[in-house]
């Protein structure tokens, strides 16, 4: 499936909701259902990669069901998930892979995992060895999916510090110490995102959070039940960022977008654009389930190019693509440090953004793993063909790209949108957007 991206030659302006952020969506499915009790989920993102862990869960036993403009899960505890008949497929969805084989390393059963073409390309041993270190008995070719999850009921804690700063490792982590006796201790040595921490504590788990040094510690101990909780999701600040830069490089634009998530583990982007001259304001902050939430007003701002530092990248790594698209519209160059990780995402979107902004006549190089990009303005009348690589941030990306080219953009497999964001065409052209 095909898209294209038309110019608009006029500013975008309104008011939106977003749908309600990935991964509080894939935490709050997974952790009420292992809870005692009925949780109710509202604003839960009704996305592919979301419907995988949902759709997990339900093999595993789990009773969720929708009612009205709400989700409902029932929890009966950390022992009660049963065993799946069929394997449990998860699709694109990198987040359910991670946590799922943590939390399923200790259960009564043995489970088999897949996932599609992509997913089974990307790398599973950062989670494989600190989950075998416990007494996992994770088996898998090359360390890729399929991967076949033997059971264990008697793994150990582990004092584990994260060799890869990933808030995914992290998360499976913590949700297989939650059946393990004794304190599980994983040490940060850079903030990544804490939502798994945050929802674990508001179900009432034993964790605690201590900053020592530059390191941060989290430690859990196993063995005690969840409260169920009732959970509003906030909007999702990864898709609220390519609103954001959409406002910020279209001409007079004026958009408000209502209860994003502000979490500064996840909100890096911000700092930097700011540091762009981007002219943001945060409006009614309030706290939601433990998250930080508030209503983010964009204006049209020239923006200057800027360097981010790779100690920033755990806490915006989703939003390069989108940076990237803000930073070749802006004046003079820009360069982003540390992006390793980049390459092992839905796609190698290192290689995505520096071989589709090439189409715009953007001067980018890749040095080490360090991005630059000079921008310049193209005057190209064929229309643009972009290469999404089955990836929905850099077609999402490329989207707002069209909105200021000086000709159409096409981007290939833009159904790969539906596995974060499905409503983004409708909600782009609510605002003054031409995708079609
Ligand atoms: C996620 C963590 C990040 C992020 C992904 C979602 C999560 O991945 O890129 O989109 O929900 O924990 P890593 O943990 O690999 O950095």
């Amino acid at each position: 499936m095909k898209i294209t991206s038309y110019p608009i030659n006029k500013p975008l302006k309104g008011t939106i909701i977003l749908p309600g952020d990935k991964s509080i969506s894939h935490r709050s499915i997974i952790i009420s259902s292992i809870a005692m009790g009925k949780t109710k989920i509202v604003n839960l993102l009704e996305s592919e990669d979301v419907h995988r862990t949902i759709n997990a869960l339900k093999k595993l036993g789990v009773k969720i069901y929708k009612k009205n403009n709400h989700t409902v899960v029932y929890g009966k505890g950390l022992n009660s998930l049963k065993k799946s008949k069929q394997k449990i497929f998860l699709g694109n969805s990198g987040t359910s892979a991670r946590l799922l084989i943590g939390l399923l390393s200790n259960q009564n059963f043995n489970s088999l995992i897949t996932g599609d073409q992509s997913l089974s390309k990307r790398p599973m041993k950062r989670i494989i060895d600190p989950i075998n270190a416990m007494g996992g008995n994770i088996v898998s070719k090359k360390n890729l999916l399929p991967i076949a999850i033997k059971a264990n009921k008697k793994m150990k804690p582990i004092k584990y510090r994260l060799k890869i700063l990933s808030a995914q490792i992290k998360s499976g982590i913590l949700l297989a110490s939650l059946n393990i006796k004794g304190n599980t201790i994983i040490i940060e040595p850079s903030l990544t995102r804490d939502h798994t921490e945050i929802m674990l504590k508001y179900f009432g788990a034993n964790i605690k959070i201590r900053k020592i040094n530059k390191n941060n510690i989290i430690s859990i101990r196993g063995k005690k039940e969840l409260k169920s909780s009732n959970i509003i999701i906030p909007g999702d600040f990864s898709s609220a960022a390519f609103f954001i830069v959409a406002a910020l490089i279209t001409k007079g634009s004026n958009i408000t977008l209502k209860n994003i998530n502000i979490n500064p583990t996840r909100t890096g982007m911000l700092k930097i654009l700011l540091k762009m001259k981007a002219n943001i304001k945060i409006k009614n902050r309030k706290i939601i389930n433990g998250e930080k939430v508030g209503d983010i007003k964009v204006k049209y701002s020239i923006l200057k190019g800027c360097k981010v530092s790779s100690k920033l990248a755990p806490i915006m790594i989703d939003e390069y693509p989108i940076l990237s698209i803000a930073a070749s519209n802006a004046l003079g160059q820009s360069k982003f440090f540390g992006l390793k990780e980049l390459k092992v995402k839905e796609s190698n979107r290192l290689a995505s953004i520096k071989n589709n902004l090439k189409k715009f006549n953007i001067l980018t190089k890749v040095e080490n793993d360090n991005l630059i990009i000079i921008p310049s303005k193209s005057k190209k009348k064929k229309p643009i063909l972009i290469d999404s690589k089955k990836d929905h941030r850099i077609a999402m990306s490329f989207a707002i790209m069209g909105l200021v080219s000086s000709t159409k953009v096409i981007i290939s497999d833009s159904k790969y949108i539906n596995t974060s964001f499905p409503n983004f065409i409708k909600l782009l052209n609510k605002i003054g957007g031409k995708i079609i």
